[in-house]
C-alpha cells in the first residue's frame, strides 16, 4: 500500500504482510504489518525500518515522498528481526543518516549488523532531539519486547510511535482503529489485541502498569499512537490504554476454557459433560482441542478466560506431548490470575492428571482439587463425576472471579 498521512508530514511508509502464517512459531492467521514512519521536517526522519522481505515496499514509500538520500536521522526503536533487518537497505541509500538507538540495542544491533562505518547515537529515557519544528523524546522501555526497545514521542503532534507496544497481528487494508472497526469490528479488533498481548506480552503486565504510569507523570498528551504492528489509534488510543492496564490488573471474562487433546477420544468425551456441569454454574465456556488449533490459538483462549481445565490422556506415564507443549510455553508466558484443574484418562497407571497438576502449580496458578481421571473409557457414572467437576470448578471460578471486581 502507498504511504498514508497520518498527521501533517508524518507517514506510514511501512508493508501489510498478508501471508504470514508462521510468526517465530506462533501462528498468525490473519498475517500482520511492519509500520514504520518518515517526518518530513527540516532534518527528514524515519522511525523504524521493516522486515528485509519488506524493504523495498518500504523504500519504495520513502521514495514515493522524498529521496531517501535525504533522510537525516533513523531512529531504531526495537531490534528485533521484524523491525530492523530491513534497516540495511535504508542505510545504504542514506549513507550520512545519524540512527538513534538506546545503549541495549547499540550492542544487539552489532550482532546483526557491522554497525562500525555508521553514526549511532545511543540515547536514554529523557533525552531528546530537535528536527526542525518538531522535538523528538526518547523514552526507554525495556522488555517491552526485549531489553533494546524504546518508545519516541513527537511533542508538537502529540504522537506515540510506540514499537511492538499496543500492536496486533493484523493485515488489513485499514491503518487506523476507526476504519478497522467500520469495516471489521471493534471485538475483531479486541481480540487481536488480546491474542497480541496474551502470547507475546503477557510476562510483562507489571512493566506495562509502570510504563503507562511513568508517561502518566511526565505528563504527555497522547492523542495518537502508532505501533509498529497493525493499526494506529487516532480515534481513541485510550481504548488501547485501558485495555493494557485491564489485562495488567489481571480482568478476565468469567468463562471457563477446556484446553485438551485425545488418543481414543476417552479425554474428549470427557469434555462434554464437563463443559455441561460449568454452563449449569451460569459460567461461559468454551472447548479448544490443540491437535485441532494452534498453541498460540490455546493461550489467547486461556488468557481471555478466568478458569482453565486442562485434558489429557496418559501416554508412557505422563501427558500427551501437545499437552506438555501447550503448557510449557504458557509456562514461559509466567500466567497470573487464573484458576486451573486437570481432568484425563488411562489404560493402567495413569500420571498426566497428576503431572498437569504439577505443572501448574509450579506456575504459581489456583488450583482445583485433584482433578477427574476415568480408565479406558469413561462409564456413565464417570460422566457424572465429570459434570459434578464441572460444576465444583464453575463454582470456584465465580468465587475467584469476585476478587478482581
Ligand atoms: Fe515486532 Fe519484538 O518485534
Amino acid at each position: 500500500m502507498k504511504p498514508v498521512e497520518i498527521k501533517p508530514d508524518i507517514y506510514w511508509v511501512g508493508a501489510i504482510d498478508w501471508a504470514i502464517r508462521d510468526f517465530h512459531g506462533y501462528v498468525t492467521p490473519n498475517g500482520t504489518t511492519y509500520n514504520n514512519y518518515l517526518i518530513l521536517d527540516e532534518q527528514i526522519t524515519l522511525l523504524d525500518a521493516v522486515k528485509h522481505d519488506f524493504a523495498d515496499v518500504s523504500v519504495g514509500n520513502i521514495r514515493d515522498l522524498t529521496d531517501p538520500s535525504k533522510i537525516r536521522n533513523i531512529i531504531v526503536n526495537h531490534i528485533e528481526n521484524d523491525h530492523v533487518s530491513g534497516i540495511g537497505a535504508i542505510s545504504r541509500l542514506a549513507p550520512d543518516a545519524t540512527i538513534y538507538m538506546t545503549d541495549r540495542a547499540k550492542k544487539g544491533l552489532g550482532r546483526f549488523f557491522d554497525i562500525s562505518k555508521w553514526d549511532v547515537r545511543v540515547v536514554k529515557t529523557g533525552d531528546t532531539l530537535n528536527i526542525g519544528r518538531r522535538n523528538l523524546l526518547f523514552l526507554e522501555t525495556p522488555m517491552l519486547h526485549w531489553p533494546d526497545s524504546m518508545m519516541t514521542y513527537v511533542r508538537e503532534d502529540k504522537l506515540l510511535i510506540s514499537q511492538d507496544a499496543f500492536g496486533q497481528h493484523y493485515a488489513s487494508s485499514a491503518r487506523f482503529d476507526d476504519e478497522f472497526i467500520s469495516t471489521l469490528s471493534l471485538s475483531e479488533l479486541e481480540d487481536a489485541v488480546k491474542d497480541y498481548y496474551a502470547n507475546i506480552l503477557m510476562p510483562f503486565g507489571t512493566l506495562i502498569r509502570n510504563k503507562i504510569a511513568e508517561i502518566q507523570k511526565l505528563g504527555l498528551e497522547i492523542d495518537m499512537i502508532a505501533p509498529d504492528h497493525g493499526i494506529i489509534w487516532r480515534k481513541d488510543p485510550s481504548l488501547i490504554t485501558g485495555m493494557y492496564l485491564d489485562m495488567a490488573d489481571g480482568k478476565a471474562d468469567m468463562r471457563v476454557v477446556i484446553i485438551y487433546d485425545t488418543m481414543w477420544h476417552s479425554t474428549e468425551h470427557m469434555t462434554v459433560p464437563l463443559a455441561q456441569g460449568i454452563k449449569d454454574e451460569g459460567v461461559d465456556v468454551k472447548v479448544v482441542k490443540l491437535r485441532a488449533s494452534p498453541v498460540s490459538f490455546a493461550v489467547k483462549e486461556f488468557w481471555k478466560a478466568r478458569g482453565c481445565l486442562v485434558g489429557s490422556p496418559t501416554l508412557n506415564n505422563s501427558m500427551f506431548p501437545t499437552v506438555a507443549e501447550f503448557l510449557v510455553y504458557l509456562k514461559g508466558l509466567r500466567p497470573k490470575n487464573r484458576i486451573a484443574g486437570a481432568f484425563g484418562s488411562y489404560g493402567w497407571g495413569g500420571g498426566a492428571v497428576r503431572d498437569i497438576y504439577e505443572e501448574i502449580k509450579k506456575m504459581g496458578l489456583e488450583t482445583v482439587g485433584q482433578g477427574v481421571q476415568v480408565i479406558y473409557k469413561p462409564s456413565g457414572e464417570d460422566l457424572k463425576r465429570c459434570y459434578e467437576f464441572g460444576k465444583d470448578f464453575a463454582i470456584k471460578v465465580k468465587e475467584y472471579q469476585s476478587k478482581f471486581q
